[in-house]
């Protein structure tokens, strides 16, 4: 089959917006940068090997629930058109692909900001399921959904991962509002959320023995320096993550390791940071099925199942747009 593409971001306007959210962020107070920055090629391999880490549960979490119930789901749903947000390498959906019996003529869809990495992982999977239409999307999620191609069929959303994370309360029901209208009357959204847990194991998650996590928080200053000609030094800050009980999340800081200044020169701004000041880079909300059914009512949305894996770590959620929405 052959691959089709839409392009619904270039880099130039990319690279614009990057500049405007990191100014704006940086100059914010306190200073944030947006974590959908982290992902730059150094970035996605540290994140790929934060997937492994022993202390990194959620990716090997979410995978046991994919293949336990990747048959039921697909035989159940049958859908004919899968829209993904993020897929990122298109690692998981194989479970879902691998388990759907006497598929023919689905379509998959892929929402994703960088456009090779999108079109090499789509170009495997065209190799692997001859009756698969993919047809890759390069675009922001948060900004292009309403450009998608209208359902073919039934149509099953996917945003796994626990992405859904990184969205404080407002721009999550934006969100969610948004991948509910793509669903179409008889849609489903499959959504990987992260779960409250021992306070111990998830500050564990975010603050790995082997330090990549805070190898790949410092790197979004190497992506900062590329994008606004600034000179952060990546080695004099300190990574810093804890769970924030009373928000349940996990919030991801870089603390100045000794006062220093920062010149973002493409911006014509200076920054002074004191010893022990921070930049927030990251939110990453954990749920329990409470407050993921309470999230998805806001949203129009209804939870049909909800699955976890044996440690009830992590929780997938099978939702349709309520009666009433
Ligand atoms: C990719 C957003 C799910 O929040 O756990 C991993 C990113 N940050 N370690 C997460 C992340 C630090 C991750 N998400």
């Amino acid at each position: 089959m052959p691959c089709l593409l839409d392009v619904h971001a270039d880099e130039t306007e990319s690279l614009a917006r990057m500049v405007g959210d990191i100014n704006r962020g940086l100059t914010g107070r306190p200073p944030t940068l947006p974590p959908k920055y982290f992902y730059d090629q150094t970035g996605s391999k540290l994140f790929e090997r934060i997937t492994q880490l022993p202390e990194y549960y959620l990716t090997r979490a979410e995978e046991t629930i994919l293949r336990d119930v990747a048959h039921d789901v697909m035989a159940k749903l049958r859908p004919r058109d899968i829209v993904e947000l993020g897929p990122g390498s298109c690692r998981k959906v194989r479970w879902l692909l691998d388990a759907f019996e006497d598929a023919e003529d689905v379509r998959y869809l892929a929402v994703d900001v960088g456009r090779d990495s999108l079109v090499q992982a789509m170009t495997a999977l065209d190799d692997r399921y001859p009756w698969l239409h993919v047809h890759a999307v390069v675009g922001d999620f948060e900004r292009h959904l309403a450009r998608l191609p209208l359902p073919v069929g039934r149509r099953l959303a996917l945003f796994l991962g626990s992405t859904i994370g990184n969205f404080d309360s407002l721009p999550r029901q934006a969100l969610l509002a948004q991948i509910r209208r793509l669903l179409g009357a008889d849609g489903r959204l499959l959504l990987g959320v992260d779960l409250v847990k021992d306070h111990g194991e998830l500050n564990a998650a975010y603050n790995d023995a082997a330090g990549i996590t805070a190898e790949f928080n410092r790197n979004i200053l190497r992506i900062v320096n590329r994008a606004v000609d600034a000179d952060f030094v990546p080695e004099k800050w300190r990574h810093h993550a804890f769970y924030n009980a009373a928000a349940s999340r996990i919030e991801m800081h870089l603390l100045a390791d000794e006062p220093q200044r920062v010149i973002l020169r493409k911006l014509g701004v200076k920054l002074d940071f004191d010893r022990g000041e921070g930049i927030w880079t990251e939110n990453s909300y954990k749920f329990t099925r409470e407050s993921t059914e309470a999230m998805l009512a806001e949203a129009g949305l209804a939870l049909e199942e909800w699955y976890t894996d044996a440690g009830c770590r992590f929780g997938l959620v099978l939702a349709r747009p309520a009666e009433s929405a």
